[in-house]
């Protein structure tokens, strides 16, 4: 089937119209960005949370894996270290540049200093407009069933249109793709210039996360994916752990803390319940998820994933 658009975002095109989700904290590190590179995709990096040396290291770590495939950075608007995380991301020599969980000027200069690509996740035309007069290569549209921080209670396939409409710049499609039907979905009836994936690579074997956070996205079941209010600000995707269920009721301290988020309403520590949802300490921490995580059967390699989303589709041209 000839559905596949080729990609071009500034200079990088990727094999395959796809993009990784970066995923913090630690979720998507070198080894699942090199792996997803390796197959053709963007693969990213969430610097959400690591130390610069650290995240050269994951840069490298990406690198070795990638087979000269395109590696980038995702980081959260709302982390403090945002600018000296990019930054330290565009000296050692990232690809591109993604924008989470909030809007950022700072990163347009960034991107212009050292010649790399920039890709703001929007969630309305509003944005993308201001983002393509900003130098934006690409935009990328998340809605209300993505895994992770949201911008809006809004679909993305309904989202979309008004993006595509407003900017001349590709326009990703973010949330629900988790086999080849909505890969051929999203190219065939949304006509989207390429797919930004989370949940289905979180649910890799290259993703950095304990078997336990993987045995709850196998046990989910459909409706399980509930919004928790996350202290940034942000209404979060998530699936329910002891920890979500206390932070529900209100029954979490506020953390004693060393600010590492620009704005935080301290209700609890989302950092830390990050980590340690990704370490499997269920009782202390948050698993993010989109809404279609209880579609996923089994955990995949970042190559059977491609294979299943790709066997048997054509370019366009
Ligand atoms: C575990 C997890 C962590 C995430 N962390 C981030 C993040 O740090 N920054 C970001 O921009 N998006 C984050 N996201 C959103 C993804 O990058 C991606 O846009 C989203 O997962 C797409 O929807 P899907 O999960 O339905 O594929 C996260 C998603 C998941 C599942």
């Amino acid at each position: 089937m000839k559905i596949l658009p080729r990609l071009k975002i500034g200079k990088l095109q990727p094999k395959y119209p796809l993009m990784q989700g970066g995923m913090a904290i630690r979720v998507s590190t070198g080894k699942l960005a090199g792996a997803v590179a390796r197959e053709g995709g963007i693969g990213l990096i969430a610097g959400s949370g690591m130390g610069l040396d650290e995240l050269r290291n994951e840069i490298a770590i990406a690198r070795s894996f990638a087979n000269g495939g395109i590696v980038g950075i995702n980081t959260m608007v709302a982390a403090s270290g945002f600018r000296a995380i990019m930054e330290t991301a565009a000296k050692a020599g990232i690809d591109v540049m993604i924008a989470g969980a909030g809007f950022s000027r700072d990163i347009f200069d960034i991107g212009r200093e050292y010649d790399i690509p920039v890709v703001p996740i929007v969630s309305s035309d509003r944005v993308a407009v201001l983002s393509e007069k900003l130098g934006a290569s690409a935009v990328v549209v998340e809605g209300c069933e993505a895994g992770g921080h949201l911008g809006t209670d809004r679909l993305a396939r309904d989202i979309f249109p008004e993006v595509r409409a407003a900017v001349q710049i590709p326009v990703l499609l973010a949330g629900g793709v988790i086999d080849q039907h909505d890969i051929v979905e999203a190219f065939s009836t949304t006509k989207a210039d390429g797919v930004q994936v989370g949940t289905r690579f979180a649910a890799s074997f290259e993703a950095n996360v304990d078997k336990a956070f993987h045995e709850v996205y196998l046990n989910s079941k459909k409706g399980d994916v509930f919004r928790i209010m996350s202290p940034v600000g942000l209404w979060g995707n998530a699936l329910s752990t002891p920890f979500s269920d206390k932070a529900e009721r209100g029954e979490m301290k506020p953390p004693s803390c060393n600010s590492c988020l620009k704005k935080c309403s301290r209700c609890f520590c989302i950092i830390q319940a990050l980590i340690e949802a990704r370490g499997g300490n269920l009782d202390k921490g948050l698993v993010f998820a989109g809404e279609h995580v209880y579609r996923i059967n089994e955990i995949l390699s970042v190559k059977d994933i491609f294979n299943m989303f790709f066997s048997g589709l054509d370019y366009l041209d």
